[in-house]
């Protein structure tokens, strides 16, 4: 029996718990056999007659609100000490018959942990950037919330300039206050990286740029408003449009494998001239046409282009603002290409995957298979 608790104070509690810790603990002493063990196991934690369930009953149930608290954490206590004690109990040499009074059947198959597996996302993502490593590329990272400066100005989109319109931007609200080119936005694409990159680092500059991108877009099958890029950024002097298509052709060849072919076709970003989108042959019909590529042969893969020179103007003009040498970003000594691509959709033509929404439902039956 337990009998009532008079008062709900801390020290009367504590003095009530040590109580029963003490019980437990003498009880503990006496556990050298499987028989003994379950004994304790039954007297303790019993669903129905056991202590604890008295415990509960004779003191949680009538507790006043106030000293739920502090009842429930000593309950759970004292629960954890006799779980422990069992545990750590050693019983005579396994007998069989111990194991089957403990309702342990020792034929069950194990609970196996089953080790994770990367996302099908980041592993395309690392899929990418892998291949520009092997090249000799360097990874750089930048910030998600980004001011209108990197993102845009910089990259040759001018302020209320229409281009901005193809890229439908979540701008963070109470930005009004400040001047034009430090209110922030969600980045709407990797590029404004390149600007941070050349700002601080000086060429040759050989690097790729992962990451999360967002946009004010409706999801659907091929959309979702917060998607991944991968781009890339190469500067040296005498950088030329035949580097750029060489190694971008290398990269879908490493990527998608070495029958695929590449063809480039005239584009437009505010930040390179001449601008280019990247097309590879059908991986699915090799080129002859099927529904995938929509009997055209080839799928539509990437951005690109020679880094425009206003974009090398404007790293230098930040890098004079911010007290290093423009000189080195000076368009008559330099080149450089720039490219850029939508992981979701690379990871979708790889896997043959119809709806992008499944990369972020977290719903097992999908991503086991990649597993
Ligand atoms: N940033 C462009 C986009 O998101 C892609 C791109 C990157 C194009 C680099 C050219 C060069 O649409």
């Amino acid at each position: 029996m337990i009998p009532p608790l008079d008062s709900f104070d801390e020290s009367s509690l504590d003095r009530a718990f040590a109580a029963l810790r003490d019980e437990v603990q003498s009880d503990g002493r006496r556990l050298n056999t499987a028989e003994a063990q379950e004994a304790f196991r039954l007297h303790w934690l019993g669903r129905k007659g056991g202590r604890l369930k008295a415990v509960s009953d004779a003191w949680l149930k009538h507790a006043p609100a106030e000293a739920r608290r502090p009842l429930g954490i000593r309950f759970n206590q004292l629960k954890l000490d006799i779980e422990a004690t069992l545990a750590g109990a050693t019983s005579a040499p396994a007998q069989a018959g111990a194991a089957a009074v403990r309702g342990i059947d020792l034929t069950l198959p194990g609970t196996g942990h089953r080790p994770g597996v990367p996302h099908p996302l980041l592993e395309t993502m690392h899929a990418v950037v892998g291949v520009f490593e092997h090249l000799g590329y360097s990874v750089n990272v930048g910030p998600q919330v980004e001011t209108d400066f990197y993102n845009f100005e910089a990259l040759n989109f001018p302020p209320n300039h229409p281009a901005r319109d193809t890229q439908d931007t979540l701008l963070v609200a109470h930005q009004a206050a400040k001047p034009g080119r430090d209110r922030l936005l969600m980045r709407t694409h990797t590029s404004p990286v390149q600007i941070r990159a050349m700002v601080a680092q000086q060429p040759p500059l050989r690097i790729v740029i992962p990451g999360k991108v967002h946009r004010n877009d409706a999801a659907d099958a091929t959309h979702s408003p917060i998607f991944h890029q991968v781009e890339g950024l190469c500067v040296d002097t005498n950088i030329t449009f035949s580097d750029l298509k060489g190694t971008l052709d290398h990269a879908m060849k490493a990527l998608f494998g070495h029958s695929v072919t590449t063809r480039f076709f005239p584009s437009f970003f505010p930040f390179t001239e001449p601008s280019a989108d990247v097309q590879i042959s059908c991986i699915f019909c090799g080129g002859s046409g099927c529904r995938k590529c929509k009997y055209s042969g080839w799928i539509e893969l990437l951005g690109c282009g020679m880094v425009d020179p206003a974009v090398f103007l404007a790293v230098s003009e930040e890098r004079r603002r911010v007290g290093l040498d423009p000189a080195i970003y000076d368009p008559a000594k330099i080149s450089g290409f720039a490219f850029g691509m939508g992981v979701e959709r690379i990871a979708m033509i790889l896997h043959g995957v119809a709806d992008i929404g499944l990369f972020y439902s977290g719903d097992l039956r999908f991503l086991e298979q990649f597993a």
